[in-house]
């Protein structure tokens, strides 16, 4: 009798030899039938560069396999992106440095590549992929910053009344998601104020809530177009990586302006922050794995470090940990996976 009590125990405490964690791994289908976390091509976005001129298609340097497009090169890869069930694509445009100057003005020309891009593909293809533009300076100021600058400061409320224009703009070119990647302070409820008074209130505001300032973002920066331009670092906007608490602050208070989804950047060596921000939060939670972590990954793989499989892993990192979809370059690379 006491030899059944001991072995219940045993059983019931979860004790080996009873107790075996391998029985739920031993073939493919029981491992996929206790799964806890699935990644499909709807929780992706892809991130695609623009260049002006017509027939381009360009190398970025530290980015392999990922171009700058002309509009008029556009097609193949939305194409490919819509058929593969991809949501949505985010838009970035290398501008040249003639039309950079201090203010950024050529981010309120509607005529910019960016406005340029999001009227073709409106018109082109309707609704069947979203439509993601950045709001800030940075790719149209000399200076690098996503904000004006005036005595080495980057000052926040004149910002502000830009990044309102430039949201209204992009929004009235059809843009379906404006998102904040410029870390003003009081953006977001501006922006939501702003587009609802221009009968914008379909368009959504997913904020760049947590974007650290990041060694991560150096192969973007290029691509782009400002690299080499940045005077000083970007400090004094984006957060410090030592913080955790401040990110949850920034959450609170984006979501509080009317936020309707938020971002966590960079992606992989801030997992506990999408866990942190997800745990606390009933707000879509998108991850940007950076164009850093792109290159580091890809140019591995290109060197057989390790391989092609580990795209997936670092995007499933992304869904454990918590974030509703990812925006990452392997986009169009990975769903062949799923
Ligand atoms: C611009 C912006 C950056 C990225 C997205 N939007 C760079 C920066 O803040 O310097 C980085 C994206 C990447 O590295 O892939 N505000």
């Amino acid at each position: 009798m006491p030899h059944i009590k001991n072995l219940l125990r045993m059983i019931i405490t979860g004790k080996y030899p009873y107790l075996r964690m391998r029985r739920n791994r031993h073939s493919n289908w029981i491992r996929r039938l206790v799964e806890e976390h699935n990644l499909s091509s709807s929780d992706l976005i892809l991130p695609i560069f623009l260049v002006d001129g017509r027939n381009k298609k360009q190398e970025i340097f530290n980015m392999p396999d990922v171009y700058r497009f002309s509009i008029d090169k556009l097609d193949p890869i939305l194409n490919k992106a819509i058929k593969l069930k991809i949501p949505a694509v985010a838009l970035f445009p290398y501008t040249s440095k003639t039309l950079k100057d201090s203010k950024g003005s050529e981010a309120l020309n509607e005529n910019n590549l960016v406005c340029k891009a999001i009227r073709y593909i409106k018109k082109k293809y309707k609704n069947e992929i979203g439509i993601m533009c950045d709001v800030a300076l940075d790719p149209y100021t000399i200076h690098g910053h996503d904000g004006i600058l005036r005595n080495k400061k980057i000052l926040n409320d004149e910002t502000n009344k830009v990044l309102i224009k430039q949201s209204i703009l992009q929004a009235s070119m059809g843009c379906d998601i404006i998102a904040p990647s410029d870390m003003m302070d009081g953006r977001v409820g501006l922006i939501r104020k702003n587009l609802d008074k221009n009968n914008f209130e379909e368009v959504q505001i997913l904020s760049y809530a947590v974007k650290y300032a990041s060694s991560f973002y150096g192969p973007f920066r290029n691509a782009v177009g400002s690299k080499g331009l940045l005077k000083g670092d970007k400090k004094t906007y984006q957060m410090d990586y030592k913080n955790r608490n401040e990110a949850l602050r920034e959450v609170a208070i984006d979501i509080k302006e009317g936020a309707d989804m938020v971002m966590v950047k960079p992606g992989m060596p801030y997992l506990d922050i999408i866990s942190l921000v997800k745990s606390k939060f009933r707000t879509p939670v998108i991850a940007y794995q950076v164009s850093g972590e792109y290159s580091m990954l890809m140019n591995s793989i290109k060197r057989n470090i390790i391989d092609e499989k580990s795209i997936l892993e670092s995007l499933m990192s992304f869904k454990r940990a918590g974030a509703t979809a990812i925006v990452t370059y392997f986009a169009d690379r990975i769903v062949k996976y799923l």
